[in-house]
């Protein structure tokens, strides 16, 4: 599938400018390309019970089972931004979020370039450990 960087970026742009992050004032935008066509996004919408908040990441998988989805939708590429639309690293829990709805060869935009989840999380745990060992 052809991925268009330019065009996942600036959909994680317009969705950083919608998030809603009045405590942390640190708003994020991610955007990602599925296997069905859909470029999607979503931003970070914090709540004043702080622990409640959720990532853009999360807002952004809600979106891979919403509007036009069909089958079991896959991730194909992910960019996430900060304020200045530059690259964002997901953090951990988002990492994990990121391998279930994509898994290794999901690619994502990084601060050191392009890379694959198996090289953003390393050995991860997957829906394969739960089969392998139960
Ligand atoms: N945040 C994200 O949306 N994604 C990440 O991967 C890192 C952190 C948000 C959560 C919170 O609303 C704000 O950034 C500051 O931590």
């Amino acid at each position: 599938m052809e991925i268009d960087w330019p065009v996942l970026r600036s959909a994680a742009r317009e969705a950083m400018g919608r998030a809603y992050c009045p405590y942390s004032g640190f708003p994020v935008g991610a955007a990602a390309l599925v296997d069905d066509g859909r470029v999607i996004s979503g931003c970070n919408v914090e709540n004043a019970s702080y622990g409640v908040g959720l990532c853009a990441e999360c807002s952004l998988v809600s979106a891979l089972y919403g509007r036009g989805m069909s089958g079991a939708p896959r991730l194909v590429a992910v960019a996430v931004v900060d304020r200045n639309g530059d690259p964002l690293m997901p953090c951990g829990r988002c990492r994990q979020l990121l391998w279930e709805h994509g898994g290794a060869g999901l690619l994502l935009e990084t601060v050191r370039g392009i890379l694959p989840m198996s090289q953003v999380l390393p050995d991860a745990f997957g829906p394969d450990d739960l089969i392998t060992r139960t």
